[in-house]
């Protein structure tokens, strides 16, 4: 086994990891103290309780600007969410290392401990109002609204596609479509909210949400180990197959992602669909159950699209498409599921260890898992050099027996499986294009990386 090398660090001015702490975090909490006024708006009711949450909030942002040593999660913390005790432990173990705090800690760590931070200051508010509340919700539904011409030409697709699929469909044009919606479930993770906080535009993310848009950047796609995890599923035969989807963002990820479901469902590559979703509010923009419920709700209300009310031929595409996923839903054949590992600071390599998740996915033909943060934690987010296998970067979970697809489109520092030389000519293109630090291309959510393993490596 390789030697690991080590995480990325908060005060590495290389790393996308200070831009982030330095500016997006404080961005992301300022926004959300926003919404929470904007929440209590004048109801005296939650006054008290809601600025006491606000209060809790602003002294996050004081404790990054004062470099605050990162403190263990209390007891009382622990009672309300028991997954808290994981935290401490890595916490315990990171601190050997050298100190944590703030600014310099590593990074994904940090990151999954500041959004269990935020969770807590909710649960344990003395207004049970503020338990279920997603301080991030607002942005979630605003940007789920922009995403309108987006989400409705998928409907249309969706409908030609039905028009397509039949029993005489010959595997290589099954083949292709599935190449499609897998496309179409990639580039749908360029919608990232946390992003907003960074150098991403609105425009910038619209831009790959249409069809002309996702076939001009196929040549952004670095790695494409698609036909492995198609020879896979072929492998598998014709018995009734499992897929499994680790979701990422909600609004137009999650849709892109139903759209490839109902693919796979309709056309008979599976016959059922298992996505997981988080537990707590999560990167800003991470599906939890509700978001699920909230996409098949404003799918069809013309209030939320505007165009909803003037085409019919929208209005159409769009029911089919909420109607289909409801049945699917209803029938049992799409499952939304969560399990508290996903929102832990654990790495991908260590499912195993966690015996009901573990033996659940074992059932499963294949894994997809969608964005960046997933493939962060499959590849450890430590400084792996770009030409490393992806195979090698996942470590134990290249033998769980567990086959993995990871899609994501880049926007951290971790890359692998690169050919020799690659990386470097995209430091000079990403400089070349005016950007100061060309390393940051993989941060920039413009190029994408589809690995596979099939968990017997
Ligand atoms: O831009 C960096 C970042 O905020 C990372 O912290 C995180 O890995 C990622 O974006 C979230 O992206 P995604 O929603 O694709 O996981
Ligand atoms: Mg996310």
């Amino acid at each position: 086994m390789n030697q690991i090398p080590p995480p990325y660090y908060n005060d590495d001015k290389n790393s996308f990891a200070y831009p982030t702490v330095h500016k997006r975090w404080p961005t992301i909490i300022e926004g959300g103290i926003d919404d929470m006024k904007s929440a209590i708006n004048g109801d005296s009711k939650l006054e008290n309780s809601g600025n006491e949450i606000i209060r809790q909030l602003q002294s996050l942002l004081v404790a990054f600007k004062n470099d605050e040593e990162v403190k263990p999660f209390s007891e009382e913390a622990i009672k309300l969410n028991p997954s808290l005790i994981r935290y401490n432990e890595s916490l315990k173990e990171l601190n050997k290392v050298r100190k944590v705090t703030w600014l310099t800690g590593p990074w994904l760590n940090l990151e999954c401990y500041l959004y269990q931070a935020i969770n807590q200051i909710f649960i344990s508010s003395e207004d049970s109002y503020w338990h279920k509340f997603d301080i991030f919700e607002k942005l979630k539904n605003q940007t789920f609204q922009q995403s309108e011409v987006g989400v409705l030409e998928l409907c249309k697709r969706y409908e030609v596609l039905t028009t397509q699929l039949s029993d005489s469909l010959s595997q290589d044009t099954l083949k292709i479509l599935f190449s499609e919606f897998i496309d179409i479930s990639l580039w749908g993770n360029a919608t990232d909210l946390s992003l907003l906080a960074g150098n991403v535009s609105l425009e910038d993310i619209q831009s790959l949400q249409g069809e002309k848009n996702r076939k001009k950047n196929e040549e952004n796609i670095l790695v494409n180990d698609l036909s492995q995890a198609w020879d896979h599923l072929l492998k598998k035969g014709s018995k009734e197959k499992r897929l499994d989807i680790i979701l990422d963002n909600s609004g137009f990820e999650l849709f892109a992602d139903l759209i490839f479901s109902l693919f796979a469902l309709d056309s008979g590559l599976a016959n059922k669909i298992y996505l997981h979703s988080k537990q707590i509010p999560w990167f800003v923009s991470d599906v939890m159950p509700k978001d699920f419920d909230n996409l098949l709700q404003q799918l069809i209300d013309p209030q939320f699209y505007n165009s909803l009310k003037s085409n019919e031929n929208h209005l159409s595409a769009a029911s089919t498409v909420k109607e289909k996923i409801s049945k699917y839903h209803e029938s049992g054949q799409i499952i939304v599921k969560s399990h508290m590992f996903w929102t832990l600071d654990d790495k991908f390599w260590n499912i195993p260890k966690y015996g009901d998740l573990y033996d659940d996915l074992l059932n499963s033909d294949l894994i997809i898992l969608k964005g960046d943060l997933n493939y962060r934690k499959l590849t450890g987010d430590v400084q792996w050099e770009p030409t490393t296998s992806f195979v090698t970067s996942i470590q134990d979970l290249a033998k769980s027996k567990l086959p993995v697809l990871s899609l994501r489109t880049c926007k951290a520092d971790v890359v692998v499986g690169l050919p020799e030389g690659l990386n470097e000519k995209l430091i000079a293109k990403y400089k070349s294009m005016g950007n100061e630090k060309g390393e940051f291309w993989s941060s920039s959510g413009k190029w994408a990386v589809i690995s596979f393993s099939d968990g017997y490596n």
